[in-house]
């Protein structure tokens, strides 16, 4: 009996310490970037944001009032501005969003203390003062140098409404509608580069059949006109909702088949991440599991714009239409404590893994989905920017965007590589996720994303059609599984310096657990 005793005292020794070596031993992974096969214009409107009246988004994240003490240029806080800058935001959406399809133009024109107050049943049922209009918006995109995405209210609106909107911002001629917008402050005519026709037709825009969005989208793509010459209007229609094909295929088809008295340039995909319906998935403070499960979610962006792309490519084959991802994020639950209807939430470094997939899979198929707009700045759902009265911190997903910032326009170059995988629970993720792209300077970068939270892994990159001998850039890690940063702790996540090395003819990456890095070629 004692041989045995001791082999299986031995064999449960060996049992406990040999995954424990296994997991000491950092993981490793090989990719061949090949440059010599050049892929599409990674669209700088992939980087888009969203505003809405929605919470603290508007009010109080970008508009404080000319009264304010927090410092602003006409009644827009200067430091929101400034860090929107800096990510060379390439567009915004507004006024909605659920509040665009109740939104009444004319209501935000005019002197201030003139406009009427209504109300945002949407959005917690609380006061809208339209003290933020349209002067309001095109001024402070101006500021951050961005374009504008106005949605047209198709929903509780007339064709009529749309119509009259659009030449007060575009006629060029001295029309009274032209008139009383130079009156109020803009003899130009403003350049309205993207129109929404309307928002989730399928749900809080009007509830409609694809059959009846379509016959409103004929009418509102005609009467909409944009009388800018020197600036024209791309149009984009409502698509789907997640993977529901109904809005894609209606759409489409009617497009296809179409007349030439309407037109559209885009079709809208809105898909979040919430872990569930409602929302329960806590923005700080989750373990492994939700990080995990989360972020398989998020990966499903890959196969819902797979399947929208491929009903787009039997009407449209030569990919005249962009699909538009504008409301896409991460949809947890309500700040504690925060107004259920302001969509307040926290941002954590699992965020900014999950804007960076997201970001990776738009570029991935960059011929089609050319603009996505993520939801929503300030203040709401999987923000840019946190505010708090004159304080402000910028969250990791901010810092995602401004590494990614070299990728705005540049040219998708191809990547190979065996991801691995990692494993928690039941789920199972790839290990890796990289991107790569040549900006107009000739110069190539690479993003690389370490999913796994609790292991580093070393990458090996072979260079196809270019010459490295070393990578310099950023990476962005945390100390915790669901480090966040705070009005006290503003840092606590931030990019830091990379640089890797070449050896024996490849590059050698070293990514920390749960990062982004993002890196260009010498
Ligand atoms: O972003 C919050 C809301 O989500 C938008 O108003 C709506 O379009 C979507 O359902």
């Amino acid at each position: 009996m004692r041989p045995i005793l001791f082999t299986l005292a031995a064999a449960s020794v060996l049992a406990l310490t040999v995954p424990a070596m296994a997991k000491d031993k950092t993981p490793t992974a090989s990719i061949t970037v090949d440059a010599t096969k050049p892929g599409a214009k990674i669209d700088r409107n992939i980087f888009g944001q969203f505003a809405e009246h929605l919470g603290y988004g508007v009010y109080e994240g970008v508009w404080v009032g000319t009264d304010s003490a927090i410092p602003n240029t006409r009644g827009i806080r200067n430091d929101v501005v400034a860090a929107l800058k800096a990510i060379k935001v390439p567009n915004v959406r507004w006024p909605g969003g659920c509040f665009a399809d109740e939104y009444h133009w004319r209501k935000g024109i005019g002197p201030a203390n003139k406009r009427p107050a209504t109300l945002n049943p949407n959005w917690g049922g609380v006061i809208e003062p339209n003290t933020f209009g349209t002067h309001e918006f095109m001024d402070f995109v101006a500021q951050i140098g961005a374009d504008p995405y106005v949605s047209v209210n198709v929903g509780s609106g007339t064709p009529q409404e749309a119509s009259e909107w659009m030449e007060y911002m575009t006629a060029t001629q001295p029309t009274a509608l032209a008139q009383e917008r130079a009156a109020n402050g803009h003899p130009d005519a403003y350049a309205v580069p993207y129109l929404g026709i309307g928002n989730e037709a399928w749900g809080c825009g009007g509830s409609m059949t694809p059959d009846d969005y379509v016959a409103q989208l004929k009418i509102y793509s005609r009467y909409a006109r944009n009388y800018n010459t020197k600036s024209p209007t791309k149009k984009i229609a409502v698509g789907p909702d997640g993977g529901d094909t109904g809005y894609t295929e209606a759409v489409m088809k009617a497009w296809k088949t179409k007349v030439w008295a309407w037109d559209i340039d885009g079709l809208s995909l809105h898909s979040y991440t919430t872990g569930g319906w409602p929302p329960s998935y806590a923005a700080t403070g989750f373990g492994e599991t939700q990080y995990a499960k989360l972020l398989k979610e998020t990966l499903g962006m890959e196969g819902l714009i797979a399947k929208h792309s491929a009903i787009m490519d039997t009407y449209d084959p030569d990919k005249k239409i962009a699909l538009v991802v504008d409301e896409w994020g991460s949809w947890l639950a309500p700040t504690p404590g925060s107004h259920s209807g302001f969509l307040a939430q926290q941002n954590s470094q699992r965020d900014a893994v999950l804007a960076a997939l997201n970001l990776n899979i738009f570029a991935r198929h960059a011929d089609r989905v050319r603009m996505a707009n993520i939801a929503q700045m300030v203040n709401v759902l999987q923000a840019m920017i946190l505010t708090d009265g004159a304080k402000m911190v910028l969250t990791p997903t901010y810092h995602v965007f401004h590494m990614y910032v070299p990728f705005q326009d540049a040219t998708f170059i191809p990547v190979t590589y065996d991801a691995g995988t990692y494993s928690h629970d039941d789920v199972t993720l790839p290990r890796l996720d990289v991107i790569a792209a040549k900006d107009k300077d000739g110069k190539v970068w690479l993003s690389l994303t370490n999913l796994d939270p609790t292991q580093p892994l070393e990458v090996d990159a072979a260079l196809l059609g270019l010459k490295a001998k070393a990578a310099t850039g950023q990476t962005l890690t945390a100390p915790k599984l669901d480090s966040v940063n705070s009005f006290d702790a503003p840092s606590t996540v931030a990019p830091k310096a990379f640089t890797a090395k070449a050896k024996d003819g490849k590059l050698v990456l070293k990514l920390a657990p749960e990062s982004v890095t993002v890196v260009s070629l010498d």
